[in-house]
Parts: structure tokens; sequence; C-alpha cells
């Protein structure tokens, strides 16, 4: 799908999408002919990337550009155009892996770094529907799945070795990305770096606590050493409520531009974390009609439902499609014995570890890094908010620290009931 030969990278705008588009024959069946009739606006309201829907009247369609540099910062702040380059090869892969779960892919211009893709529509980002208080009936089933399967299948248990190693080599370029989240997520919010921010002056204290807080930063570079180390995996890599759009019967995962293979915990825990942001964040969503009490009590459902079902998907795939060189079948060879399903269940008690801490790393970083979520952004009233990212922060705190000594999801989800505010005597 990519273009042959090298021309010189172009910045799309408002007026010369169109051209380009109608120059590609991969997306005339899903735009049509008159290229002067679509209209075209740019929509991205990410930090990265260009991102435009263009719509004609036989249909509308996504182009997503990379910059050569992050979007929210401007050109002093570069950032490799292969990012593009990683995300088409994630989503194909993911695609495969897990069916029916991504945009459709288009076309693809590696030189341009644009990807043209399915526009999902009556979608909506999750993230937006957590602050809405809307419910999905599919949500975690959904997610659960497509996690389990992706992660299976990118891994040693599925694949031959020397294909998940080359693999493994060709991700391993998109290396810029991953630098990214191990400075973001795990060495800025530990000490002051310049782009730190948080709310001041109500959390003041709490950060300076973090910053000094012995077991939680050796905690955390654990989990760092594991983000870094273990290939486990072709992950997502980004896989926050940002990075998922639904409706109420339709689950889909955009934007794996941060892919690259790493360990299952990272993703299961990224989304973990989020909803646990979005949980801490309904008391400053909360209206004289709607004390959003019973819709937080549902989003505590969607982990607890995401995890059993990954567990299920994850066993399916144990018992019918070990075919790589990890528990292999001559040494395991009845997949059903106690012997093989004992296996299993270590090797998922070790994600689902793996997953508290990440999550608890991740929540840290959206409250008091330099990158923030709209679940609590959108809190007005600034001492409702910071209350709210308060008890997040002690969420996430309890879950770095205890994150191998929890049995189930269901004891993390009591630690998320029980939690108040984080309190700096605590962290010392
Ligand atoms: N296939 C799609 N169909 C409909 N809308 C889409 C699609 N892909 C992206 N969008 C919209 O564009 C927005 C930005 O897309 P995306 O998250 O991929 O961009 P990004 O620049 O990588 O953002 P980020 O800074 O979060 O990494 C999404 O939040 C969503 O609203
Ligand atoms: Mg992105």
């Amino acid at each position: 799908m990519s273009n042959p030969g090298t021309t010189k990278y172009r910045e799309l705008t408002n007026t010369t999408v169109a051209d380009y588009l109608s120059g590609q024959s991969s997306v005339a069946p899903h735009l049509g002919p008159n290229a002067s009739e679509w209209k075209v606006s740019e929509i991205g309201d990410g930090n990265l990337n260009l991102v435009f829907i263009v719509q004609s009247n036989q249909g509308t369609v996504i182009v997503k550009q990379a910059l050569p540099y992050i979007r929210a910062r401007g050109p002093s702040s570069p950032l490799p155009l292969s990012r593009a380059f990683f995300e088409y090869e994630a989503t194909t892969r993911h695609s495969e892996r897990a069916p029916g779960t991504t945009p459709a892919l288009y076309h693809f211009d590696k030189d341009q770094a644009i990807i043209v893709m399915e526009y999902l529509s009556p979608h909506i980002i999750l993230r937006k529907g957590l602050v809405l208080g809307n419910q999905y009936s599919r949500l975690a089933e959904s997610l659960g799945q497509y996690l389990a399967r992706i992660h299976f299948r990118g891994s040693d248990l599925s694949m031959d070795s020397a294909s998940k190693k080359m693999d493994a080599a060709l991700f391993a370029g998109n290396h810029a990305l991953c630098q990214i989240s191990e400075k973001r997520i795990f060495t800025e919010p530990y000490y002051a770096a310049d782009l730190n921010r948080w709310s001041s002056p109500q959390l003041d204290d709490v950060v300076q606590c973090i910053r000094q807080d012995e077991p939680l930063k050796a905690a955390v570079n654990e989990l760092k050493d594991k983000f870094m180390s273990n290939s486990q995996t072709l992950l997502h890599g980004d896989f926050h409520s940002g990075s998922v759009m639904v409706t109420d019967h339709d689950v889909r995962v955009i934007d794996p531009e941060f892919a690259f293979y790493g360990p299952m915990g990272f993703d299961v825990g990224a989304i973990i974390g989020n909803l646990l942001i979005a949980y801490c964040s309904q008391a400053g969503h909360a209206d004289t009609n709607d004390d959003r009490s019973e819709y937080s009590r549902w989003i505590l459902t969607v982990i607890a439902e995401l995890w059993s079902t990954y567990e299920v998907e994850f066993k399916n795939l144990w018992l019918s499609e070990r075919t790589g060189e990890l528990y292999p079948k001559n040494v395991f060879p009845q997949s059903n014995s106690k012997e093989s399903l004992n296996s299993l269940s270590r090797y998922l008690t070790s994600i689902l570890a793996d997953s508290f801490g990440f999550a608890g790393a991740k929540m840290i970083r959206r409250i008091i890094g330099v990158s923030h979520v709209e679940d609590m952004t959108t809190i007005e009233d600034p001492d409702l908010r910071a209350a709210c990212e308060s008890r997040a922060l002690s969420i996430a705190r309890t879950l770095v620290l205890k994150r191998n000594s929890l049995s189930n999801v269901q004891e993390a989800i009591k630690i998320a009931e029980k939690s108040n505010s984080m309190s700096c005597e605590k962290s010392r």
C-alpha cells in the first residue's frame, strides 16, 4: 500500500487533502470521483498528529498524518514520522489477531506518513462517554477479548520464535515513542521536571510526598524495568480511554502509534488505570439529577468483567492455539492437564500483578505529570477536582505497592471503593 520511491514529505492542509486523496486508487471506492465536492475538516483533538475528516456524497474517511514534531508543542519538539508506519503495521497485525476491533485501513503512504482509514460513526471516544455518564453494554467484554487476542497471538505462546523476534526487532524502531512513555510515565512525575503540572495549591504537599516516596519510586522503577526489557507481545502501547471509540453496540480501538513489544500488563493496566481515573472523577460530574453513584459502581463492574473476559479468552487460546515456543505441546502435551492449567494460572496471575502496577503508574502520571485527562480537567470546581485527583493518587499508590500481593481483581476494586484522599503520612 506504500507509495514506491521517496517523495518529499509535505504537511497536509484542508485545501490539499482532496487533491492528495484523488490520486489514490484505493480511496476512490470510499469517496467516489468528484474531489471538488468533498468536504474536508481537521478534527484532531490529540497532541501528536493531524487528523482530517473527508466527506463526499458517497462516504466518509479519516486521514491521519504524522507531523515531524509533536503537534501540541510545535517544531521545536521533533518526533519521527515513522510513528505512522508503526501505527499502520500494528493496526494490520491487531486487526488480524482480533478481527473487527479496529477501523478498516484503506491506504498507507510511508513517505507522507499518512494513513487513510474507516470513519467510525456514530462512535464517540470512550473517555468522553465516561464523562457524560454513558453505559456501554458490550464494553468490558469487547475490551477483554481484544486484549487477550492481541496479547496471546502476538506472543511466544502463539508465534514461532524467529517471526516474533524479527517483528520485535522491527518494532524496536519505535524507540522514540517508547522513550516518551519511559519519561512521561515512569520518570517525570517523580522529580521536578519542567513540564509537570498539578492542581495547585491543593496537591502541592502530595506532589512533594510522592517525589520523596522511596518505596513508590523503587516500585515504579521495577515496573519501568519490565516496560523496557520484557518483550512479551506486540502491545497497543497507549491503551487509555481516548484510544477506544464506542457506540451502544460496537467497540473499536484506534491509535496504536506507541505499539512495541512489551509486557502484557502494560495494556491491561493502562485501561484499568484510566477506568479508575474515570471512577474517581465521577463525584466531579454529579449534579442534582444524578449523583453518579450507580454509574461509579458500573465502572468498577467494567474493570472486573474486562479482566474476567481476558482470563476466559486467554484460557480458550491457551487450550486451542498454543503453537509457539513457550509452554510447547511436547512439554505440556495435554492442554487441559492440571500441570498445564496451573502454568496458565501462574501466567495470568503475573499479568494481573503487572496490570495493577502499570494502572497505578498511569494514574499518577495523568495527575501530576505533563499530560492530563478530560475526566479531571472538565471538573470546574478546583477543590472538588483536587479531591477527586487526590483519591485517584491514593488508589494508584496502593496498587503500585501492593501489586504482587493482591490475589484478584476484586481486591483492587475494594481498594478503590475504600480509598479516600492521598495523605502524606501514608506515603512516608
Ligand atoms: N477512525 C476514526 N473514526 C472517527 N474518528 C476518529 C478516527 N480516528 C481518529 N478519530 C478522531 O480523531 C481524534 C484524534 O485521533 P488520534 O487519537 O488517532 O490522534 P493522535 O494525534 O494520535 O492523538 P493522541 O495525542 O491522543 O495520540 C480522536 O480522538 C477521534 O475523535
Ligand atoms: Mg496518538
